[in-house]
């Protein structure tokens, strides 16, 4: 066991949990062990007798000798012996098994590799291989599940052409899709039927994918940018398929948008999505046959909110783009995983960004990294952006690897200017297209396209923690000069106790205090060192500070700026970041105060707000971000030592004092943002927000007709958008309308799952006292199955983030998350380990929660049978 040699990290010594671990620990892998494959297997032949209890699976590789060497064939397994093998049409029997691997002895250079293996997919309840959903059949293989279909060299550097032959029951499976295009089919007289596809480009085994299905189809076409036409499926049970047209349209978006901004054009003639019920992640960007988590595909107005509309288009957006940042260019190995993540990421944020409002998206981005990747940045699971090692790589599919790995890129751009950032990334496309590449090949291509030195700035792939800046600025009064002294921090992290100084590109810009007026231009600062003085000449009065414009780093900032200087900013700042952030800033640091003091002088933030709400011109997405205070767990994660109770206290103190003093302007608004029929459009999502924020405020106030209004609001709704955010505001009550709105709701959509996700989510989210045993009984319920994966995060996920529920003082929220994850490890182990951080956050909690937390990580690494992706996240959560 690793225990991090570093300041902050408490050794765990009085625990005993290492005595129970698995039998064998399991091996971390290292990014410096690498080595490039033995064999290389140019063509691959798979011919599939499926059938959800017993599928037989054939594969012929065709593999070639990489260099001179003596190495035999190493072919990847998990949980299947080969029925048989053969050599160039001969069957052997001198192959053996090493672990999972099958070793086969070759003489020559070239040969054909043929095995059949027997695999039951209704029994794969990890939902890793090939597995059942909803009847239908369908594969995920990243990042290693291809070795549960097949033996083949699992690995990302290994690129083959496949040709894949399906045969399946002709009433169960009409639908039989695989990568690429199809080629023929036909029907057997046994009733079944079967189908070729075949596809040209050279991939990874975990871009694999197939489908076989009872399912209907959305089509449409899209003409490419040199005019070849390609043909748009999105595949769904036929009950869905009215609620595919959002996703259609998005990914025709996203298609024209990749050629109009990176010159990219689709390469195949047939583009294929299929959605399933049953998914680990969000979606899988497969070559030609994307498979999605229905969350994000299934929209109309009744059931998906305008959030959902939002992250479908995102999702989409994000696996069409991974064609070319992905799949024509692929990984080398998976620490080099943020290469396709985190410019991927990257490149669908700047997709969404020109959707609607760029300044909006930009706060919902920097709001989800403060609640996800700067967390895992300051806590046990730490790691940089480019991992050295890991036990499980499942377990690497993280906030870091794709949106600090999205920062990265961006601060590249930035750094870069927009220009010659396109000159780096055609670059990029052109010299790596067809080849597994690595970070650092696309750092080089910055460099080389963008004439910059970059090795400083290459850090920011191996140094992991969330660098803190302190800012001050000081002022000779009488037009004198202005100086700001800056200095960076990079905080230890496991296996990291010293860091080097980072290159910070921050943009900043200096306001007259009497003026309001700008006194500079926006200057972009690379600090490099570890501290710096910047100087500003002839500042002719009082200057205030707009640091890290538009989040131009990933980054801490601590400055000396008063109340009033944030105040200042939030209403006169010309960067609508910048202006939020002040206002985010003033709040916190009035929180703050307040969960340490017990009381705190809120009378700054609510002239802010109320000056805000009355300013002119602003959208009302803007606004309705702006005037949102900041959430329970980023107060937490402000302190050293976080209350859970006195936090949420500070808040909804805050919460009804603004809904009070402020009373007139949301009626006004909740007035005035009112619409008629529903449209999804940027406006129109906005005033849906601005007004629900309004809602949630009047009910903060106690209002007595609130619970009322909400009431209304639920039934009337000709939106999920405008009923759920009225369920979640009830939810958070005693008013007798709550259990009257959970029951309608329940009643109304018991038959969608998607919808009742939310269901469970809203309840688990609840701020109310009682929301711990509320959860508890949910867990009961008879719509409550931790065998879907949406449902899972929907309830235990969901109270995981809930700081003041799951962090109740008896310990019950650690106990019910360690017993939750304990049963589901044994069906999906990878869904299990995405769940477990909460439990890790114990070094932040007074010593009583924190060895309650600490018990319970050691009941879990001492579970007989546990799976390597929860023994890597609870022991070094542990450590
Ligand atoms: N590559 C996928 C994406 O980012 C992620 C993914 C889908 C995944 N399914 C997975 C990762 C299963 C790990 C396990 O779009
Ligand atoms: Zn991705």
């Amino acid at each position: 066991m690793v225990l991090w040699d570093r300041q902050g990290y408490i050794p765990a010594m009085d625990i005993q949990h290492s005595a129970a671990q698995p039998s064998t620990t399991p091996a971390a892998i290292r990014r410096e062990d690498y080595c490039p494959p033995a064999w290389a297997v140019p063509e691959i032949t798979l011919d599939f007798r499926l059938d959800p209890a017993e599928t037989h699976v054939r594969a012929a590789l065709s593999v070639t000798r990489s260099s001179a060497h003596g190495e035999p064939l190493r072919l990847d397994g998990a949980g299947q012996t080969p029925v048989s093998v053969k050599v160039d049409g001969v069957t052997i029997n001198d192959w053996r098994m090493e672990g999972e691997q099958l070793v086969v002895p070759l003489s020559g250079d070239t040969h054909v590799v043929e095995t059949e293996v027997v695999i039951a997919p209704d029994r794969n309840t990890q939902l890793m291989g090939l597995y059942a959903s909803g009847g239908n059949l369908c594969t995920q293989c990243e990042a290693e599940g291809f070795r549960r279909i097949t033996f083949f060299p699992d690995r990302p550097d290994v690129l083959s052409v496949y040709r894949v032959r399906m045969t399946a029951d002709a009433q169960r499976f009409p639908v039989l899709l695989a990568n690429g295009d199809p080629v023929a089919q036909g029907a057997n007289d046994d009733g079944t039927q079967w189908a070729e596809w075949h596809d040209p480009f050279p991939k990874p085994s975990y871009l694999f994918a197939l489908v076989a299905g009872d399912l209907a189809v959305n089509r449409a076409t899209f003409t490419t940018m040199s005019g070849r036409e390609v043909e748009l499926g999105i595949w769904v049970r036929a009950a869905d398929l009215a609620k595919t047209d959002h996703a259609l349209h998005a990914l025709k978006l996203s298609m024209a948008w990749d050629e109009r901004v990176y010159g990219r054009e689709y390469d195949l003639d047939v583009f294929n999505i299929v959605a399933v019920d049953d998914f680990n992640f969000g979606a899988m960007e497969n070559k030609g046959l994307n498979i999605f988590n229905s969350r994000y595909i299934l929209a109309d107005p009744d059931t998906a909110t305008d959030y959902d509309y939002d992250a479908i288009a995102a999702v989409v957006a994000h696996e069409y783009f991974h064609n070319w940042s992905g799949n024509r260019i692929t990984c080398r190995d998976w620490f080099q995983l943020s290469l396709k993540e985190g410019f991927t990421v990257y490149r669908d944020q700047c997709f969404s960004a020109d959707q609607g409002s760029a300044a909006v998206k930009r706060i919902e981005e920097v709001r989800g990294l403060r609640a996800s990747q700067f967390p895992e940045d300051s806590g046990p699971l730490a790691h940089p952006v480019r991992p050295e090692s890991y036990i499980e790589i499942s377990n690497f599919y993280t906030a870091t690897i794709y949106n600090k790995g999205a920062e990265l890129i961006r601060m590249m751009a930035t750094i870069l200017g927009p220009v010659k950032f396109r000159a780096a990334t055609d670059l990029y496309f052109d010299r790596f297209d067809g080849t597994a590449a690595t970070c650092e090949d696309f750092v080089a291509c910055m460099e080389e396209a963008g004439g910059v030195d970059l090795r400083q700035f290459r850090l920011w792939y191996s140094q992991a923690g969330t660098p803190r800046v302190s800012a001050g600025l000081s002022h000779e009064p009488g037009g004198g000069r202005a100086v700001l002294r800056l200095a960076q921090h990079v905080p230890p992290t496991p296996g990291q106790p010293v860091k080097q100084p980072m290159v910070l590109p921050l943009k900043v810009r200096l306001f007259g205090a009497e003026t309001g007026r700008p006194l500079t231009d926006e200057r972009l600062i690379l600090l490099d060192q570890v501290a710096e003085t910047i100087t500003f000449e002839a500042i002719t009065e009082r200057p205030v500070l707009s640091i890290n414009r538009g989040f131009s780093a990933p980054v801490v900032i601590e400055s000396d700026r008063t109340a009033e200087d944030l105040a200042f900013l939030s209403a006169h700042d010309d960067d609508p970041f910048a202006r939020y952030e002040a206002m985010q800033q003033l709040m916190l640091d009035t929180l703050v105060a307040g969960t340490i003091n017990g009381t705190m002088n809120s009378e700054a933030v609510i002239d802010a707000v109320a000056r805000t709400l009355e300013a002119e011109g602003l959208e009302p997405a803007f606004l309705a971000e702006a005037v949102l205070l900041p959430s329970e767990n980023f107060i937490g994660d402000q302190l050293a030592m976080v209350d859970p109770d006195a936090i949420h206290a500070a808040r909804e103190s805050l919460r009804e004092q603004l809904g009070r003093a402020l009373a007139p302007a949301w009626r006004r608004l909740y007035a005035e943002m009112a619409q008629g029929a529903y449209v999804y459009s940027p406006e129109a999502k906005g005033r849906r927000r601005l007004r629900n924020v309004a809602l949630g405020y009047i009910a903060a106030s106690g209002a007595e007709d609130a619970a009322a209004l909400a009431l209304a609001q639920f039934d009337d709704a000709d939106n999920m958008t405008d009923r759920q955010a009225a369920l979640t505001t009830l939810v958070g009550t005693d008013a007798p309308e709550r259990e009257v709105a959970l029951e309608r709701f329940h009643a109304r959509y018991a038959d969608n799952a998607l919808v009742l996700d939310k269901w469970f989510q809203t309840q688990a989210l609840s701020s109310r006292d009682d929301t711990g045993a509320v959860v508890a009984r949910l867990a009961e319920h008879p719509h409550f199955t931790l065998a879907n994966p949406n449902r899972a995060r929907s309830l235990i996920g969901a109270f995981g983030m809930n700081q003041r529920a799951f962090n109740a003082a008896d310990g019950s929220g650690y106990r019910f998350l360690a017993d939750q994850l304990i049963a589901l490890d044994r069906l999906n182990p990878q869904t299990a380990a995405k769940l477990l951080p909460p439990l890790g956050r114990w070094r932040r909690f007074d010593a009583e929660r924190a060895k309650l937390m600490r018990a319970e990580l050691a009941r879990i690494v001492a579970t007989p049978g546990l799976s390597k992706d929860l023994f890597e996240q609870a022991s070094k959560s542990l450590d």
